[in-house]
């Protein structure tokens, strides 16, 4: 019979994916410009466990505050490469304070245009007020030469994350103006290593993060089928296999961590591979990291959790079939209901 550390605490897990939207522990203070990305997490931590009802009374004032984070063109369309979303009002330049130099580094953020779009589609928004056109020109600025993509316009490392946020930007906006298509996938291929997974980027370590970001792009672009050769294909299936221990790890010899239950386990869905893993093995290192005073899910047993992991523990228990969660898109990293509901949108933006 399983015992009380195997049952699954989806109130307490309700109620963490809550708090995450009201108020937060003071170590998070490092993340306050990347409040997005919480919000995302929370949002669709909260879709997952089919509870949206819980924000149903904030829905309008949290679709507000997502747009009040976008960047819209200015009268000249000389701030274009800057428009997208910020990942919080902390990074907005005031009124106030408003000189040349500042108005430059207030730019919209590649993760942070990706995470508020899906949110806005978790919340049901029609994304009508998305300047779309303006979205994807600044993305197609930030693409280089190689295919990969940086996440501002000032300039930053450019790497495989930044790829897959792009990938998902013109999916879901449904259009693929913003982005060189047959570059990206030639970055993507040149990333594959000698170990078969894929990293950050040509000649880099194969990594469980990367390899996701890679395939889902692949799988947004329509591109898997013909990017790899039937044997690169299989070393990738057996690198990304190769990564259960427990659950599973980012690489090889590191220890595993509740995030590549999603990260690896999306990716063996996306491939087809994941019915070679073993289910049980997987949960029960997820039940490890759940913590059942506070809920959320951390990095390893007996950490404090945090939204990231909380998320992503429940992205890889959806994955698995848990009883109670429900099914995800996994290329999206969203439900298949958020991912339906786009489905609608892009029909009536046909007609
Ligand atoms: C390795 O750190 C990196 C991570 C834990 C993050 C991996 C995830 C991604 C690259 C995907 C990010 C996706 C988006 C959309 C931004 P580490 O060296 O501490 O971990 P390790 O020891 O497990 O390799």
């Amino acid at each position: 019979m399983a015992g009380e550390k195997d049952d699954f605490l989806k109130l307490k897990h309700i109620k963490f994916f809550e708090r995450c939207l009201q108020v937060l522990p003071g170590r998070y203070s490092s993340l306050d410009t990347n409040r997005m990305t919480i919000a995302f997490f929370a949002l669709s931590g909260l879709d997952l466990l089919n509870a949206l009802d819980k924000v149903e009374k904030d829905k309008d004032r949290i679709i507000q505050w997502i747009y009040s984070l976008q960047i819209l063109p200015n009268e000249d369309g000389s701030n274009i490469c800057q428009c997208g979303f910020r990942g919080s009002s902390t990074n907005a330049v005031k009124d106030s304070q408003k000189t040349e130099d500042k108005l430059r580094l207030d730019s919209g953020h590649i993760a942070m245009t990706y995470t508020a779009i899906a949110s806005l589609l978790i919340l049901g928004d029609d994304l009508d007020r998305v300047n779309k056109s303006a979205v994807l020109q600044a993305l197609s600025q930030l693409q280089q030469g190689d295919g990969s993509f940086c996440c501002v316009p000032e300039g930053s490392e450019n790497d495989m994350r930044f790829v897959y946020c792009a990938a998902c930007i013109c999916y879901m906006l449904n259009d693929w103006s913003g982005m060189d298509v047959e570059k990206a996938v030639h970055f993507i291929q040149k990333s594959q290593s000698y170990e078969g997974g894929i990293g950050q980027g040509p000649g880099l370590e194969a990594h469980g993060g990367s390899t996701f970001c890679a395939i889902a792009a692949l799988v947004l672009m329509n591109k898997l089928e013909t990017s790899f050769t039937p044997k690169q294909y299989k070393r990738l299936q057996r690198w990304c296999i190769s990564r259960q221990q427990s659950g599973f790890q980012g690489r090889p010899n590191k220890p595993t961590d509740t995030c590549y239950s999603f990260w690896v386990g999306a990716t063996l869905k996306l491939i087809d591979t994941y019915q070679l893993s073993n289910v049980e093995c997987n949960r029960g290192f997820l039940m490890e990291t759940q913590d059942a005073i506070t809920g959320g899910f951390s990095k390893w047993p007996d950490h404090t959790p945090d939204a990231l992991h909380a998320y992503l523990g429940l992205g890889g228990l959806s994955l698995l079939g848990e009883e109670g969660v429900l099914p995800m898109h996994a290329a999206l990293n969203i439900s298949q209901r958020a991912s339906k509901h786009l489905n609608n949108l892009h029909s009536n933006w046909k007609n």
